[in-house]
């Protein structure tokens, strides 16, 4: 098969690190690539006044494929502190590459899978009826909506006059909000498109078709929210009747759907929601398989797909010499990489070999000893982040 070429965009922080170590394991699996490398976050905003050059779109666009690491955002007022003294005052904003990125290419279809791997000592446990300690498996799959909603970024402090003067023309607006002084007012968006909407709901009903599961479970608000959230679980269901009549749609509130991630999350395969929802749910999700040592993502367009864990740049570890971080996310999310172009073997080997070096449970990392992140975890017993690659790699077959 010819050579792939994979865009390894390794960011800030711990990005740098886990990226490495995931090329690692893909090298030692056999997978064929050449990686280009693409510069992306914090250091490139303040030295060129954008976190996500021009140089690593083109690499984007021409080979279509991304390895993520992670970037460190910070707030606006960091943003414009941090800058360099060159380029200050020169009308540059920030804005996040990631979102940045998602947004450019459509990656709109973001999937998180949330997946228990037996012996992970951060396995969700739970006291059943007779009051046994049961450990449920979970094995679900997010599907988040990446671009629009209320992450979409259209938004406003003091709205300007034609914003104004159309919230005005809402009659909850003029009830609820127009005795609010214009310059106290703060507005945040949540636009759903028809599109979209049906892209993500459509990725969910497939998923489940491919695996004979027979329910996808839609986690909005729909009785509140009734134009977005409605308009999704509309899509649904006539999506259910016309194009998927062996699947059912459930439908769950995102706070009720919170409480009963500790009830019985094993009843969930396949969820959908839009944007913000679908972070809030897929964080849940991952809090019951590992945390955010476990938690990866893809972010899929019509052309251009990005993996990526779920997790940030984690500033405070990046410091220390030896890295003490849990590769696994990284390497599970080059993992959904490889499926997605085709490599399913080679995606197996690795997954196998990862679910092996849990369940033996020699080596771990600080997270999965439930230690504080500081350098003396080694002392502990902990392993380090290329000592939980290799442990990988010793596992492949
Ligand atoms: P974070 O995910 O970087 O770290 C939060 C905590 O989670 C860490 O302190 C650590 O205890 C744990 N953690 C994270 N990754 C881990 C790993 N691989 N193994 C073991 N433990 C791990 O989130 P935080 O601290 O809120 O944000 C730090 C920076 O990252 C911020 O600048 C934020 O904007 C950025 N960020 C970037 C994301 C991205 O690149 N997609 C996503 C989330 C945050
Ligand atoms: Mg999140």
């Amino acid at each position: 098969m010819a050579k792939r070429t994979i865009v390894a965009m390794p960011g800030d922080g711990i990005g740098k690190v886990v990226l490495d170590e995931a090329i690692r394991v893909l090298d030692a699996a056999g997978f064929e690539a050449e990686y280009v490398y693409g510069d992306i976050g914090w250091e490139f905003w303040c030295n060129e006044g954008d976190p996500f050059p021009v140089r690593t779109q083109k690499l984007l666009e021409q080979h279509k494929i991304g390895l993520f690491g992670a970037i460190t955002s910070k707030p606006k007022d960091k943003a414009e502190s941090e800058i360099s003294s060159e380029l200050k005052g020169k009308g540059y904003v920030y804005y996040s590459p990631i979102v940045s990125m998602r947004q450019k290419y459509d990656l709109d279809i973001c999937m998180r899978p949330c997946k228990t791997f037996k012996g992970n000592p951060l396995n969700f446990i739970r006291r059943g009826f007779s009051g046994i300690i049961e450990e449920p498996v979970i094995d679900t799959m997010i599907f988040r909506q990446n671009t629009e909603g209320l992450y979409g970024g259209v938004e406003w402090t003091n709205p300007p006059d034609q914003v104004y003067d159309a919230l005005m023309t809402h009659r909850k607006f003029r009830e609820n909000f127009a005795w609010c002084p214009r310059p106290e007012l703060a507005v945040s968006t949540r636009i759903l498109t028809k599109k979209y909407t049906t892209r993500i709901v459509k990725a969910a009903f497939e998923y489940a078709k491919a695996r004979g599961l027979d329910t996808v479970t839609v986690c909005e608000k729909p009785n509140v929210i009734r134009e977005t959230s409605g308009m999704m679980l509309k899509i649904a269901q006539e999506m259910a009747k016309n194009e998927f009549p062996g699947i059912k749609v459930q439908d769950t509130n995102i706070d009720a759907q919170m409480m009963w991630l500790t009830k019985n999350p094993e009843l969930y395969h396949v969820v959908v929601a839009s944007n913000m929802f679908g972070d809030i749910i897929s964080d849940g999700f991952a809090g019951l398989i590992g945390g955010l040592g476990f938690a990866c993502s893809a972010n899929i367009g019509p052309e251009i797909a990005v993996f990526e864990p779920t997790h940030g740049s984690a500033p405070k570890y990046a410091e220390f010499s030896t890295s003490i971080v849990n590769p696994i996310a990284m390497i599970m999310s080059a993992c959904m990489m490889l499926e997605h172009i085709g490599e399913n073997a080679i995606a197996a080997r690795i997954s196998k070999a990862i679910a092996d070096v849990v369940e033996e449970g020699k080596v771990k990392t600080y997270d999965m000893m439930k230690l504080p992140g500081k350098p003396d975890v080694f002392g502990k017993g902990a392993a380090s982040t290329s000592q939980m690659a290799d442990a990988i790699i010793a596992k492949l077959k």
